[in-house]
């Protein structure tokens, strides 16, 4: 259970949620884990619940390509790099009918789940290079960027975006050996849904919860995803075994996208 000893990993939004299963798991596989977040609260009480001496809490905020490249200095500075594995994963949700989305939430959306993706992308591949590190990229995408929802227009293409950027971003940097790839989860059970459901709640005018029970029985697995569910993915996509894969997106839920 030592898969990735050696390895530094650095995780965005990785104080809760995915992002912290992954961090629980990357540790649990003898890697040295960056847990970073715009929530430093949060980001050093997961890292104090996970990690002791092998785990790091950084503010990062990902539309801020300065606090990126502060956070990848200061975890240096810190005796976690050179960075092997980054995955990037923090993201913001958001629904609304065509006719009521605004600029200002576009904006706030398209920063953390496209600019974010790519400018974290950008510094840490930048930072591989010079260091010689062959390293992997693992980019949080969604079946939701697999096709577009009626009230969930910005988020969809928010994702869809991160497919693209995966593709391009994987074309190229294989050619310094960092494999770049992403996984596309389905629905996941946990903070970021009940924001999901408060959406479904007010636009479709569901009880609370009742979004959640639909969809989750609509999977065929037969019920949602929990973060754990996508670790196996993350890891394997993080090892030596992935070096052959490139630019590639994976559906890890439950038979979602195909039903
Ligand atoms: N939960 C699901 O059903 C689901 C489904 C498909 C894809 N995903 C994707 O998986 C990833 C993780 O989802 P989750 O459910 O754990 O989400 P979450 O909302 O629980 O966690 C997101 C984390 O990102 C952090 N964050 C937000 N803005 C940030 C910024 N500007 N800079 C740095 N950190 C920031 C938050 O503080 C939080 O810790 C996301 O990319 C999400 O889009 C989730």
């Amino acid at each position: 259970m030592t898969r990735l000893a050696g390895k530094t990993a650095l995780i965005t939004g990785a104080a809760r949620g995915i992002g912290r299963s992954f961090a629980a798991a990357y540790l649990r596989e003898g890697a040295r884990v960056i847990i970073a977040d715009i929530d430093m609260d949060g980001a050093m009480a997961t890292a104090g619940d996970l990690g002791r001496d092998n785990a790091l809490a950084v503010k990062l905020d990902v539309t801020d390509t300065a606090s990126i490249r502060d956070a990848i200095a200061m975890a240096g500075g810190e005796g976690f790099g050179p960075i092997d594995i980054l995955v990037n994963n923090a993201a913001l949700f958001t629904a609304a009918p065509i006719v009521e989305i605004t600029e200002q939430d576009y904006t706030r959306v398209f920063d953390v789940n496209v600019k974010g993706t790519l400018f974290t992308l950008q510094a840490v591949a930048e930072h591989m290079i010079a260091h010689g590190v062959r390293g992997k990229i693992i980019n949080m995408a969604s079946q939701a960027g697999r096709r577009g929802e009626a009230l969930v227009g910005v988020y969809c293409a928010s994702k869809a975006a991160v497919i693209s950027l995966t593709q391009s971003a994987g074309l190229d940097l294989i050619k310094h050996g960092i494999n770049v790839n992403a996984i596309a989860p389905g629905v996941v059970d946990g903070e970021h849904w009940d924001g999901v459901d408060a959406f479904f709640a007010k636009y479709e005018g569901k009880a609370p919860g009742q979004k959640k029970a639909e969809v989750g029985a609509a999977v065929p697995f037969g019920r949602m995803g929990q973060a754990e569910d996508l670790t196996g993915m993350a890891i394997f996509l993080a090892t030596q075994e992935a070096d052959y894969i490139v630019a590639q997106t994976y559906n890890v839920d439950g038979g979602n996208w195909m039903s």
